[in-house]
């Protein structure tokens, strides 16, 4: 029995057998007990005439303890029930001066340090309680819609991306250069995203998405990005952009829904606490809507639509501050937008997501389909308050002479690729899929602001502790 489960169903006088944490031990006789299926504590009654000195000195926080009881009405505040302690053991003591997770309020960072031990504390347990469940959904959602799930390699031999920011995969010894073939007879990777093999086979069971772990080693030490990450890849045959931008708006809505509903208590929990960390900023920084609020407004309102080229419109005719400039100007039309666009547009024009299409074929990838126009492409990015680009994917390109006409512009080993090509030369057809970072997925369900504190051990640069 667990305490999630005692909530839901309790009984009065029923005899309870709990076994958990303890979080405090007040007045030698209320004990606060955790045991992670929850956020809520059990106050359990201990009746100190009763028990030794010896258990009383070890009822500390941090300790491990069984206790076997009666549910009875709670006497005191705070809560409906408590158990009355018919008997305590300590099955791990937990040294009061040394345990780091004392019950005060600790700093991110200081709770970075203590990655093993963080997950003790009712923030970090509310977090990883929601991924696990957004995790859930995202299965959920896939198997309800008719899609299967396929595990792409993690070990690759070739860059999807074309981006080149990759962890390379050796057993050679770099301190005894010899002529040895490697492992694989090749130079092989970790995969920076399984969309190519997803690619193949959405064109032969139609919907499928993967879920893994994505490497990249980007220098990027924001509180954004990770070189260690979770990505969800769906890829679906026959269908276009449109459907893409559907299928997206779609997925994210509804694994926010299901959150909504099946992790009430430590949302409203992360909306106390993402409130206290809005009033710490500066009025116009504030996020306009609380936790729960900005959840509820994702699932009930349509995302914007915008076209690059438009877009580059609006931020040419905005003031996005007192000085009325951006720190990275709009020139023209072709450049990439940096964070600061995407958040105006974001935060400030639309109010909203907005997914954002129709790039400039130079600043994407080269798989994505060329449009008419011969300089965009079918590309999309769902753009996220608070998060920024939450989403990125296209509509592929089927047609076998353009896809070769983008690769050589853009120096992409054809060679390597052939087996890419042979889809376009076997049975080809119109699909599209895209790619969501489940951690900026987590970021923005739990209202926590960096990245770094929604995945148990984050990998950044310099720092894989644990
Ligand atoms: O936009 P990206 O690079 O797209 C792809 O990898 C495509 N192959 C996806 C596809 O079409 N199947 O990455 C997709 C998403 C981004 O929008 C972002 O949410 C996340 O992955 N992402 C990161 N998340 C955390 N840390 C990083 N370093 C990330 N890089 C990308
Ligand atoms: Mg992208």
């Amino acid at each position: 029995m667990d305490i999630r489960q005692l909530f839901l169903g309790a009984q009065l006088n029923q005899k309870v057998h709990l076994r958990g944490w303890v979080r405090t031990f007040r007045a030698n006789r209320f004990i606060a007990l955790n045991d992670g299926s929850c956020l809520a504590n059990m106050q359990c009654v201990v009746n100190f005439e009763q028990t030794s000195e010896e258990v009383l000195a070890e009822i500390n926080t941090g300790a491990a303890i069984e206790v076997i009881g009666t549910l009875v009405e709670s006497q005191g505040k705070g809560q409906k029930f408590e158990i009355q302690v018919d008997s305590l053991r300590i099955l791990g003591a937990s040294k009061p001066d040394e345990y780091p997770i004392q019950p005060k309020k600790h700093s991110l960072e200081f709770l970075r340090e203590k990655a093993h031990l963080r997950v003790r504390t009712n923030t970090f347990a509310a977090v990883m309680r929601v991924r696990a469940a957004l995790s859930f959904a995202v299965h959920q959602y896939f198997t309800d819609n008719g899609f299967y799930q396929v595990h792409t390699p993690i070990i690759t031999g070739s860059d999807a991306e074309g981006a080149g920011e990759m962890f390379r995969v050796t057993t050679l010894d770099p301190n005894n250069p010899s002529d040895e073939p490697d492992f694989f007879g090749k130079e092989t990777n970790l995969t920076v995203s399984g969309q190519l093999e997803a690619e193949t086979y959405a064109m032969g069971l139609g919907k499928v998405y993967t879920f893994g772990p994505t490497f990249r080693a980007e220098n990027s030490n924001t509180s954004r990005h990770l070189a260690e990450f979770w990505m969800i890849e769906p890829e679906v045959a026959f269908n276009n952009l449109d459907d893409n931008m559907d299928l997206a708006e779609d997925f994210i809505k509804s694994v926010l829904a299901y959150v909504l509903e099946h992790c009430q208590e430590d949302l409203t929990f992360l909306d106390q606490r993402f409130e206290q960390e809005e009033a710490k900023k500066p009025q116009q920084e504030r996020s306009p809507m609380g936790l729960l609020e900005r959840l509820s407004f994702v699932t009930e309102n349509e995302f914007m639509r915008v076209s690059y080229t438009d877009a580059i419109e609006i931020l040419r005719n905005s003031k996005p501050n007192k000085k009325k400039k951006f720190a990275y100007p709009i020139d023209g039309w072709g450049a990439d937008l940096q964070s600061e666009h995407e958040r105006y547009l974001v935060e400030k024009h639309f109010s909203s997501p907005v997914i954002l299409f129709d790039y400039p074929a130079e600043i994407k990838a080269f798989y994505m389909r060329m449009n008419d126009d011969g300089k965009t492409v079918r590309a999309m990015d769902v753009l996220f308050p608070g998060v920024g680009e939450m989403v990125g994917g296209s509509q592929r390109e089927e047609r076998l002479d353009k896809l070769i006409e983008r690769m050589r512009a853009m120096d992409i080993d054809e060679e390597e690729l052939w087996w890419y090509l042979d889809l376009r030369r076997f049975g080809t057809a119109e699909h599209a899929g895209f790619g969501l970072g489940f951690e900026r997925l987590v970021l923005y369900a739990t209202g926590m602001s960096n990245i770094r504190d929604v995945i148990p051990y984050p990998r950044t640069p310099l720092n894989a502790s644990f």
